[in-house]
């Protein structure tokens, strides 16, 4: 998945336009996005768009609702409301450790079994860095559940909870606490063998910041990214795809693997060497190319 559109969960409108977009998931929001009066519309606008998706599509975008935070109170009445009608997901807002997605995945497996839906179909998505805590305990996910897909970053949260003035220094970089925040987001979904999703760029208008944030996204390792706007949903994908040039070599890669056998150690191509770090990076990258129906 490359590219996850936030849409605020009370808006018919907005709800309507995401399935035009072309993202490759849905990211219908109950929390920050809906306002407090606004928390019970939102449920039940939601629950019927999936409801309603479920009904008409196949091969749709896939449709994650986003709750709110465990702090809050209100997820298990979130929860309640959309379970039965199948999201393919979850996203955990300001996570603070794998513990509090152990604790969702238990609230989830209730709501399923009152739903008839089988324990564990539904994933989890976790932001890991919208809290200071949480943020120091990026490392906690690995075996957390296996439910859990993604771990994703914020910084807007991050910024209130800290109390700083700006996220981004003068030449529009994010500070250090951002960047830390950014990098254990990518080492702790490394480390619990899932895939990191690059935070929002905010500033909607502009899509040459976004594209650069998309390319040092893709070198760092995150295999896609959310978005708040269907405008930036194009450029997301362009560059979350793999190119056929960087697909042509990692064939060639694994080819030679292949064919030098089981005991292959290191070997060269077009006068590079290449060893199993090589491998697995060209086995990733095609993985991520079957999964938009290449190679
Ligand atoms: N999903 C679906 N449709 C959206 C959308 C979104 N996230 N953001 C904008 N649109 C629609 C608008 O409704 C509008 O359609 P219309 O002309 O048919 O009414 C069209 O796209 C153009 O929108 P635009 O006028 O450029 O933006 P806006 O000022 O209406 O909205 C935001 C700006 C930021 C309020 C809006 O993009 C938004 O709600 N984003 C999601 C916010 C969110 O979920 N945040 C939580 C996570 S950080
Ligand atoms: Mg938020």
């Amino acid at each position: 998945m490359r590219s996850y559109l936030f849409v605020p969960g009370d808006s018919e409108r907005k709800l309507e336009k995401s399935l035009t977009s072309g993202a490759d998931c849905l990211l219908i929001d109950l929390e920050d996005s809906v306002a407090r009066s606004q928390k019970g519309v939102a449920r039940e606008r939601a629950a019927e768009f999936i409801r309603r998706q479920r009904a008409e599509s196949k091969g749709g975008p896939g449709l994650i609702v986003r709750v709110n935070p465990l702090s809050s109170g209100q997820t298990d009445e979130d929860l309640a409301a959309v379970m039965a009608s199948r999201p393919d997901g979850v996203l955990l807002p300001k996570s603070e450790s794998g513990v509090d997605v152990q604790h969702l995945s238990v609230m989830m497996a209730v709501r399923e079994a009152e739903a008839g839906i089988g324990e564990g179909d539904t994933d989890i998505h976790a932001l890991v860095t919208e809290t200071a805590a949480g943020t120091l305990n990026a490392a906690s996910y690995a075996g957390a559940s296996p439910r859990l897909r993604t771990l994703s970053w914020g910084a807007e949260d991050l910024s209130a909870d800290l109390g700083v003035e700006t996220n981004r220094d003068g030449a529009g970089n994010y500070t250090d606490l951002f960047r830390y925040a950014r990098t254990v987001t990518l080492l702790g979904a490394a480390a619990a063998g899932i895939s990191a999703v690059d935070t929002v760029f905010v500033d909607f208008r502009d899509q040459k910041g976004l594209e650069d944030e998309c390319t040092a996204a893709v070198r760092d390792g995150f295999t896609g990214k959310m978005a708040i706007h269907p405008n930036q949903v194009e450029p997301i994908n362009r560059i979350f795809t793999p190119t056929a040039t960087a697909i042509a070599w990692a064939k060639k890669i694994v080819d030679l693997f292949a064919e030098a056998g089981e005991d292959a150690g290191v070997l060269s191509l077009d006068g590079k060497m290449i060893d199993r770090p090589h491998l697995k990076q060209a086995e990733r990258l095609l993985d991520r190319a079957r999964s938009v129906g290449l190679a």
